[in-house]
């Protein structure tokens, strides 16, 4: 196994490292880590600053407890543990997520599904309901919460993951006033919901990575949830599953958006059409690879 580099900072006794500054631990932890940008953010982690208060503390001694905060973020970092993970959260749309391994990170194409059902959604303008299958941290209908209008606005979260739950929990407790507009439900997919609740806007970004994919990247398989990823032999199960029940579960003239991989639009279009959804549409993401199915309820 390759041996990973270890952290090294000069005058590693507490004491010595109170008489430090930000700027000096930021130079140190760039080194450590060989990124001055992901060794910013840490420091901005570790002093609980955001980004412009950070700047105006860089003259500024540390509190030891920042300092061992700080020290603990370089070993797990030098361990190869994503960045996100070591931060403990991470930007979406508006949004500062808590993330950690019991969720997916939420990834840039996503934000890209949000902003394609905020659109939908603002076209249901007196009232939306909409849901969000699999909501991991709560990342996209959490942004939908916090994007769209105070008044008339209904979003479910799902997830079958009790753990994953927990943490958009935590994240839903960020969001505000708005967060009177959301409800967690755990269960598999629309089993998690009441019977009575029917959408204008069912959102997902369900697994769909087909079982022992060669195109994951190792990093994705060694350190985020089996759960989130992995879909059956084509990648394609759960999507099934969401189109087969997204039906009955939309109002007329709603709209089911789903992220998909890069190989799925045509096949996710033929299960669209085979379910009675009108106008479906493939999208593609900022590289250029199809990534979100959009349809219509008849
Ligand atoms: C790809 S992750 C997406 C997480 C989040 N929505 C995002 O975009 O960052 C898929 C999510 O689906 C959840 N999931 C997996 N199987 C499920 C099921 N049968 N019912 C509901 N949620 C499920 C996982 O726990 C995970 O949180």
């Amino acid at each position: 196994m390759t041996e990973l580099p270890q952290p090294e900072r000069a005058g590693t006794a507490v004491d010595e490292d109170l008489t430090t500054t930000w700027r000096a631990l930021w130079t140190e932890t760039s080194e450590a880590i060989g990124h001055r940008q992901h060794a910013r953010w840490m420091c901005e982690v570790a002093s609980s600053t955001e980004p412009d208060e950070f700047l105006q503390s860089l003259d500024k001694a540390p509190a030891v407890r920042m300092v061992s905060h700080l020290d603990a973020m370089i070993a797990r970092y030098c361990t190869g543990e994503p960045l996100q993970y070591v931060l403990g959260r991470w930007a979406f749309r508006r949004l500062d997520l808590a993330v950690d391994q019991r969720v997916l990170i939420p990834r840039p194409e996503t934000e890209i599904v949000a902003e394609a059902a905020l659109k939908l959604a603002l076209g249901f303008d007196v009232e939306r309901t909409i849901v969000d299958l699999g909501t991991g941290s709560g990342a996209i209908g959490l942004a939908l919460a916090d994007e769209l209008p105070l008044n008339g606005t209904s979003i479910w979260l799902t997830d079958a993951s009790s753990d994953a739950l927990d943490v958009a929990r935590a994240n839903l407790a960020g969001i505000g006033r708005a967060a009177l507009n959301v409800q967690i439900a755990l269960g598999s997919w629309f089993d998690a919901l009441p019977a009575n609740v029917v959408a204008d806007v069912i959102v997902s970004n369900p697994p769909y990575v087909a079982d022992g994919s060669p195109e994951l990247e190792p990093v994705v398989e060694a350190w985020e949830p089996a759960s989130a990823l992995f879909a059956g032999p084509d990648g394609l199960d759960d999507i099934r599953t969401i189109i087969g029940g997204a039906v009955s579960r939309l109002r007329s003239g709603g709209w089911l958006i789903l992220e998909i991989g890069h190989d799925q639009g045509p096949v996710v279009q033929q299960l669209l059409a085979a379910h009675k959804f009108t106008k479906s549409e493939i999208r593609k993401d900022l590289n250029g690879q199809d990534r979100i199915a959009l349809a219509q309820r008849t």
